[in-house]
Order: C-alpha cells, then structure tokens, then sequence
C-alpha cells in the first residue's frame, strides 16, 4: 500500500470555526497535502452558501501552502476515490462526537474497504465550539470574535445586519 499523501477533510463549514482551523493547520503539519472538502447538501438549510463557505475557507487559509479548498456532492467515498485519496480525517471534540463518527467510519470502510478514517481531538479550548452555536450566539447578539477567524466574524455580522 503506497504511503498517503493527501488527506480529506469533509464537512458542513457552516461556517467554518477555529476548531476547524486548528485542526487544519495539524493536519497541514502532518501531510503533504489536506484538501477540506464542503459538502454540497440540497436537503440541508444552511446559512451561508457553499461558495461562501469555501472563499471563507480559502481566505483563512492561505497561507498554508498545502491546503485546498474543493466540494462534493453524493457519497464521501466516491469523491475520496475520484480524488485518489484513501485517508478521511474528521475531528473529535468530546466522547458524545465519538459514536456518531465511528458509525460514519465504519460505514465509509464497509462502502470502500480500503478507505481509513482519521480521528483527531480538537484543540482543548475549543471543544465545546460548533458552528450551529457560532450561528445561534451570532443571531442572537453573543459575542463570536475568539470562536471563528476575523473574516468568518466579518460575514456572520453581514448576515445579521
Ligand atoms: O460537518 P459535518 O456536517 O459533521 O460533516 C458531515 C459529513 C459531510 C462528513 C457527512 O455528512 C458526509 O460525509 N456526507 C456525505 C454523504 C455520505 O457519504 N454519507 C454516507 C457516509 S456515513
């Protein structure tokens, strides 16, 4: 089995927090290349628009040369092959976030034996953070600036103004 090289990262980034960022940031320490993938979900209604959620990406991480910023639509595992990638990551913040990723793991394995998933913990000071509680303090006059990047808090106030 050739060594990996390239790592996914897929999710909702809706919008994109700095649980996220950090986590990014190691993996980019670790691989040659980490592509965050945003998921396309028609049946979802999300704040921002998966263009939005991808400039937001790309703006807070550009200067991680070896990160990319790419979406998908339908099965994790077909795009995973699409981009000849074998290594998923997904970030785990608390045992609750446990039983729900692994049930995504091992089906992904059961869809492409030859898929792994990557469990990282979260960065201690942000493993209470979600983007749905990033929204919901936003909406509701919190004060969000220490939980997303600059450019993220700039587009929640947009939304809320
Ligand atoms: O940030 P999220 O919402 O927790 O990310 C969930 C995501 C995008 C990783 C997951 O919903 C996903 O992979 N969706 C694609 C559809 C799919 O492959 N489903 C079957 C695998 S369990």
């Amino acid at each position: 089995m050739p060594r990996q090289k390239i790592v996914i990262y897929p999710g909702s980034f809706d919008p994109p927090t700095n649980g996220h960022l950090d986590l990014i940031q190691r993996a980019s320490e670790v691989f040659a290349h980490v592509v965050v993938a945003v998921l396309r979900n028609e049946s979802k209604t999300a704040l921002f628009t998966v263009e939005e959620r991808m400039e937001m990406l790309a703006e807070a991480t550009k200067d991680l040369e070896n990160v990319s910023i790419d979406s998908f639509s339908g099965l994790l595992v077909d795009y995973a092959r699409e981009r000849e990638g074998r290594m998923i990551l997904r970030g785990i913040r608390a045992i609750s976030d446990y039983e729900y990723e692994l049930q995504m793991a091992l089906m992904n394995r059961h869809l492409n034996p030859e898929l792994e998933t990557l469990f990282m913990p979260a960065a201690e000071q942000y493993s209470y953070l979600s983007s749905r509680l990033v929204k919901e303090v936003n909406r509701l006059g919190g004060d969000i600036s220490k939980l997303v990047p600059p450019n993220v808090a700039r587009r929640l106030a947009d939304k809320s103004s």
